[in-house]
């Protein structure tokens, strides 16, 4: 609907793989941005990126797979800063799981453009990704264009009926992030206590640097019925696993610790 055929999309790399698989199927250029370390966002790499053909902006805030945030601030510059034909999408699929002090979701910062759709998710805090229900926030005339092209039946009465009863159970979401928010720490800390590099993280998993392959580590915990996710470049050396229940991160991290202590990888 915002872009045709050689204009211009940006977003950044490592980030969700479906801004780069989308824009090549409406046949766009990109840039993906490469984040600093691998995992940062940085504002000005991504203004610096916007040519005059730009006409999409793709972040996730929180960021998967590497969890890191664009704080308040910089979100403000970026949405501030972009050229006004520049539709910013902000996608907001963990956001309930983002808890540091400068985070903002980009429903306090509307004010700051008329091009900026926010898109959010049952997917993920709400355990409903089978159902397949989310839903975009903007202007009305935003979401007028959204619904020409929009499949006229895209969401089932399962899906309906189930995110209405989400969205009434605020204790229930309540509970659930502060379990995971409260076992990423624990899980990130004993990874640490093993020798591992993991990237902060402000969603539902952990990045972590297992220092050799990835590919053959996920390969190893397949085998001990474990699955966690191997990256691609360039995370080649780095899984991302997934919070689960203590009992769950434990197996994890029991099966982790084997696989990196036998030497099977
Ligand atoms: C950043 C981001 N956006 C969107 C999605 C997908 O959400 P949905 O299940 O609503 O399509 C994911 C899930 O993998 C994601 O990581």
């Amino acid at each position: 609907m915002f872009a045709s055929r050689d204009e211009h999309a940006v977003f950044g790399h490592p980030s969700f793989p479906c801004y780069r698989i989308g824009s090549i199927a409406q046949e766009l250029r990109f840039a993906a941005v490469p984040l600093r370390d691998r995992l940062h966002w940085n504002v000005d790499d991504l203004l610096d990126a916007v040519t005059p053909d730009t006409k999409l902006l793709f972040v996730a805030n929180p960021n998967n797979p590497t969890g890191s945030y664009i704080a308040k601030g910089e979100l403000e510059r970026l949405l501030r800063s972009l050229p006004d034909r520049v539709l910013a999408v902000i996608d907001e699929a963990y956001v309930e799981y983002a808890d540091a002090e400068d985070f903002a979701p980009a429903t306090e910062l509307r004010n700051t453009r008329e091009r900026l759709a926010i898109l959010r998710t049952f997917s993920k805090a709400y355990g409903l990704a089978a159902l397949r229900v989310g839903y975009v926030i903007g202007t009305r005339e935003l979401i007028t264009h959204l619904n020409r092209l929009r499949a006229p039946f895209n969401v089932g009465t399962l899906g309906q009926v189930a995110a209405k009863a989400a969205l009434a159970d605020d204790a229930h979401l309540r509970a659930s992030v502060e379990a995971t928010v409260r076992d990423r720490a624990k899980l990130a800390q004993a990874l640490e206590a093993a020798g591992l590099r993991v990237a902060p993280s402000q969603a539902n998993f952990l990045l972590v640097d297992v220092q050799r392959p990835g590919r053959a580590v996920y390969e190893a915990l397949l085998h001990e019925g474990v699955i966690v996710r191997a990256m691609p470049e360039p995370l080649r050396s780095w899984i991302r696993v997934t919070v689960g229940k203590p009992e769950q991160n434990k197996r994890f991290l029991d099966s982790l610790e084997r696989v990196l202590r036998e030497s099977r990888v």
